[in-house]
């Protein structure tokens, strides 16, 4: 379904294609929720803005992405000079990466694309790839959007907390109201995710996983 996505959309009206990094992301970066050096993750890393972004500020970045023309995309961005992330095609639901390596992750807009039934292999891809107590940004639109544009899947806490539980502990969550309406402005400006309601939250990567209670 992405890789059918990437492959007959024009890239630049992708509705996540950005010049800048996602403002709450960064906003989370500068207080200081993951620190360089990493190694850290960018999962669903999409045309890479954000693992761009995080390896200017000083990340050994690995963006990850399920579709190979988003990888492609990602690696051919004219952004690539100086310090610059690594790519690689990967599914987190069944994932090659190494086992324990990155000390954080971050995840702009990939979970909340999945399905109920795909949530709990999410988060035990995300759980192998993370060094225990590594911090991982997660990013999604609210359950509280109403609005017809966005996502299909607006996810409570509660069903993020379902997800990794045993796995991963909440460390904070915030909300962030829907700011004004998706008009053709805030189309044009590229950052319509971040007009919608949405949740930023870290989570901290457990020790010892643990089964979920029920
Ligand atoms: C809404 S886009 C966000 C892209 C990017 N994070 C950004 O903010 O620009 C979601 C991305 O997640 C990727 N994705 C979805 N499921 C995935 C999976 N199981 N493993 C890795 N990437 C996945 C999609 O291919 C897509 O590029």
């Amino acid at each position: 379904m992405w890789d059918r996505l990437y492959g007959q959309h024009s890239l630049e009206k992708l509705p996540w294609a950005r010049q800048d990094p996602y403002p709450p992301l960064a906003r989370a970066v500068r207080d200081g929720w993951i620190a360089p050096p990493g190694p850290i993750l960018d999962v669903g890393c999409g045309l890479g803005t954000n693992s761009y972004w995080l390896a200017s500020q000083g990340f050994r970045t690995t963006g990850i992405d399920v579709a190979a023309g988003a990888i492609a995309a990602a690696r051919s961005d004219p952004r690539a000079r100086g310090r610059n992330p690594t790519f690689r095609v990967d599914d987190i639901l069944d994932s090659a990466l190494p086992t324990g390596r990155y000390r954080g992750a971050v995840d702009v807009g990939c979970f909340h694309t999945l399905p109920p039934r795909l949530r709990r292999g999410f988060a035990s891809g995300l759980c192998r790839a993370l060094a225990p107590g590594a911090a991982y940004l997660l990013f999604w639109v609210a359950r509280e959007e109403t609005g017809a544009w966005g996502p299909p899947h607006r996810l409570s806490v509660g069903e993020v907390a379902d997800a990794f539980e045993g796995m991963f502990r909440f460390r904070r969550v915030e909300y962030r109201p829907r700011q004004g309406r998706i008009t053709r402005t805030v189309m044009r400006s590229r950052r319509p995710l971040a007009t919608l309601a949405g949740y930023s939250a870290v989570l901290v990567r457990r020790d010892e996983p643990q089964p979920p209670r029920r």
